[in-house]
């Protein structure tokens, strides 16, 4: 992955879990990161990384407020200099509730930050990569399955899947590559709601083959790829890795 140094990149929702394993992953390789986050703590995140030697900048940004997202991706490219190779629509919230239960307005929310955002980040990223360019969307494996209680989240993970296939097929010709990531079951504050429930957590673990939750930096090895020029003519696709999960 030598071709990554120097390269420029944007991490949404970067502030903790998989998102965090990714700029470290990236980072490793010389590339420069922005990451865009609500997270209170992203200053801090942002001297950890710094410490460990990294380049690393961040933007405070809610991704649901579509009318600011024009502005904070103004914010993040000025702070790359202007230039972007690599963009990682990592962001996304879930609320897992009955569907008969959750209300319309978490619904929009959960559609708006998983795929709303993605959307208008992915076009403003794509007017600045000409020729070149790595867009990497994480979906899920809820892209192709229901799941359970989840019917706004495996909605927008659906949508993220063929959003994704969508700008892959107008942009590979002019040297972007639109693919995702569809992780499994992780360690993250994400899953905060299986960790501490024995039952479902026993359950899911004995339906993954590898017969245990992800830990997030299992997921940067495959951002580190899609980010290189070794998937220069991977286009359109969503790479599960999710421990068997999905073949079972
Ligand atoms: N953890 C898993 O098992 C798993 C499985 C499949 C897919 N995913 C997907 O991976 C991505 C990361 O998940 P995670 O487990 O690390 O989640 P997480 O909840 O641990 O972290 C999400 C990050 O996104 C930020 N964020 C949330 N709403 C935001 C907003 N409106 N604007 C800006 N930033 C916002 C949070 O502050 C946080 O830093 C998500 O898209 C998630 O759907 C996760």
């Amino acid at each position: 992955m030598e071709d990554l140094h120097g390269k420029k990149a944007i991490v949404t929702g970067a502030a903790q879990g998989l998102g965090l394993a990714m700029v470290e992953g990236l980072c490793e390789y010389g590339v420069k990161v922005c990451i865009i986050d609500i997270s209170p703590n992203l200053q801090q995140v942002i001297e950890e990384l710094r410490h460990k030697g990294y380049e690393v900048e961040g933007v405070y940004g809610d991704l649901s407020q579509l009318d600011q997202l024009t502005g904070i991706f103004t914010k993040s490219m000025d702070l790359l200099d202007g230039k972007l190779d690599i963009l990682v629509n990592n962001a996304g919230i879930h609320k897992p509730m009955p569907a008969v239960d959750l209300p319309v307005e978490d619904f929009q929310r959960i559609i708006d930050v998983n795929v709303t955002a993605v959307f208008q980040i992915c076009r403003l990223a794509a007017s600045r990569m000409k020729q070149r360019g790595k867009i990497i969307n994480i979906a899920s494996v809820l892209a192709t399955q229901g799941g359970f209680n989840a019917s706004a989240y495996s909605t927008s993970k659906g949508a993220v899947a063929q959003l994704t296939k969508s700008l892959s097929n107008e942009w590979a010709k002019e040297g972007i590559n639109v693919n995702a990531i569809a992780p499994g079951y992780y360690n993250t504050e994400l899953n905060r709601f299986i960790l501490n429930d024995e039952e479902r957590f026993a359950s899911l673990v004995n339906r993954i083959p590898a017969g245990r939750f992800g830990n997030p930096e299992e997921l940067a090895g495959t951002v580190q790829f899609l980010a290189s020029n070794k998937s220069d003519y991977i286009n359109g696709v969503m790479i599960p890795v999710d421990g068997g999960f999905l073949g079972r």
